[in-house]
This record gives structure tokens, C-alpha cells and sequence, in this order.
């Protein structure tokens, strides 16, 4: 399963990306604006320090607008993914833009019925909230099960990216169910790492390395 860091933070990018475990970033309108500076700028830079998918997000609602910023994203760098909002403009202006070979991602979808549109319309990734499901009292890993059978069924090439991720589960029943790609906020990747059992077991064989030079010297 791909790792994807959901900001729009050059540097929280920066020191994810050292890890060496990051495949794209995703970014929205509610995260980039968080950042100083222009943000064509601020996602080419994105772009040259992932050298994966980075999907930037349209704000127009109408399909010529959505068109005209989807062009206008794409045109970033190579890497550049347009993400489209899942209603009627936004499928089409999916549909429209995968046809000339561009990369989208439908966001904002919170309905198996909705990512089988998104998957039809040709889209590259299909984005649903799961955090946000979980918000309202309903399970958004189940979500991701529907959609990951749907489109196994018909064998559509979409790739299921698991958006809204809020803890390490949300991450580890992605990757069980075959989800292709979990996108998280650097809070939660980071959280990835954590077991204290491998602290202690650390701090165990320093100890018994530093007593063991102590009485050889
Ligand atoms: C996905 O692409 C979105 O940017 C993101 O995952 C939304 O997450 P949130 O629900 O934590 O804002």
C-alpha cells in the first residue's frame, strides 16, 4: 500500500519525506491556504522534493472552471494530480480531463455509489473521508470495503486512496482490505512508528551492551 502525507506544509513535507517512506501528498484548499506564499509555487516545491503524485485541488464549482484550473494545475509539473469534488460538474470535468491523460482525484466521496461514478468518469484516485464517516456515527472503514470489492468486481483501475485517515488503525484495515493508498497528516505517520515495546527493547540492549565494555575495559 502507498503512503501518502495529507498537507500542504513544505516543511512538515520536508521532514517526512527524509524518511524515505512517503509516495505522494495530497493537499486541499483548507490545507494549502494554511501556507505562506503562492501556491502554484509551494506545490511545484512540493513536486521536487516527493517526485510522486501530489494531488492539488480545483476550487471552481462549474465544469469550465474546474477545466480551466485542472489545466492550470496540471500544468505545475508532471507530477501534479487534479483533484475534482464529487458532484456532477466534478465527474464530468473527471471524465473530461482523464480523456486527455491527465491524473484525477475525485474527493469529498462518502458513498460506494459515489466512487462507482468516480471510477466510470476514468478517475486515477477515488478519495473517501473515512475520519469524517466516523465523525457522524458511521464507520468509514466499512466504506473503503465496499468500494475495494466494487471495484474488484469489475476490475476497474481506480485506485482506492483512503482520505480523512485520524489514527494508525484507520491505516493498518486500509492496507488489510487492499486499499491502494492511505493519505495521513504527518501527526499520524508519525504515529506509525510508535510501540513502546521496541523502546524498552532498545534501551535493554544498550544497557546490557554499555555494562558488558564496562567489564572488558
Ligand atoms: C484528502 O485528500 C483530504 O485532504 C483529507 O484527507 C481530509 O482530511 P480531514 O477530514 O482530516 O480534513
Amino acid at each position: 500500500m502507498k503512503l501518502f502525507v495529507d498537507t500542504g506544509s513544505l516543511k512538515e513535507i520536508e521532514t517526512v519525506a527524509a524518511l524515505g517512506i512517503i509516495d505522494g501528498v495530497t493537499t486541499n484548499p483548507s490545507l494549502l491556504a494554511k501556507e505562506p506564499g503562492d501556491f502554484r509555487q509551494n506545490l511545484k516545491k512540493i513536486c521536487d522534493i516527493v517526485k510522486g503524485p501530489v494531488s492539488g485541488e480545483v476550487t471552481a464549482t462549474d465544469f469550465a472552471g474546474m477545466m480551466r484550473e485542472g489545466h492550470d494545475i496540471a500544468a505545475i509539473d508532471d507530477h501534479m494530480v487534479v483533484k475534482v469534488p464529487l458532484t456532477r460538474d466534478g465527474i464530468k470535468a473527471c471524465k473530461a480531463l482523464s480523456g486527455e491523460g491527465l491524473r484525477v482525484n475525485v474527493t469529498l466521496c462518502f458513498s460506494a455509489a459515489q466512487a462507482l461514478l468516480a471510477a466510470k468518469a476514468g478517475a486515477t484516485y477515488i478519495s473517501p473521508f473515512v475520519g469524517r464517516l466516523d465523525d457522524v456515527a458511521m464507520n468509514g472503514m466499512d466504506l473503503i470495503r465496499e468500494i475495494v470489492q466494487i471495484y474488484d468486481n469489475y476490475e476497474f483501475t481506480t485506485q482506492v486512496l483512503v482520505a480523512s485517515c485520524r489514527h494508525p488503525i484507520h491505516v493498518v484495515e486500509s492496507a488489510k482490505m487492499g486499499a491502494d493508498v492511505a493519505t495521513c497528516p504527518p501527526a499520524v505517520i508519525d504515529q506509525l512508528f510508535n510501540h513502546p515495546l521496541t523502546n524498552i527493547g532498545l534501551e535493554k540492549f544498550l544497557k546490557d551492551w554499555e555494562k558488558a565494555q564496562a567489564v572488558k575495559v
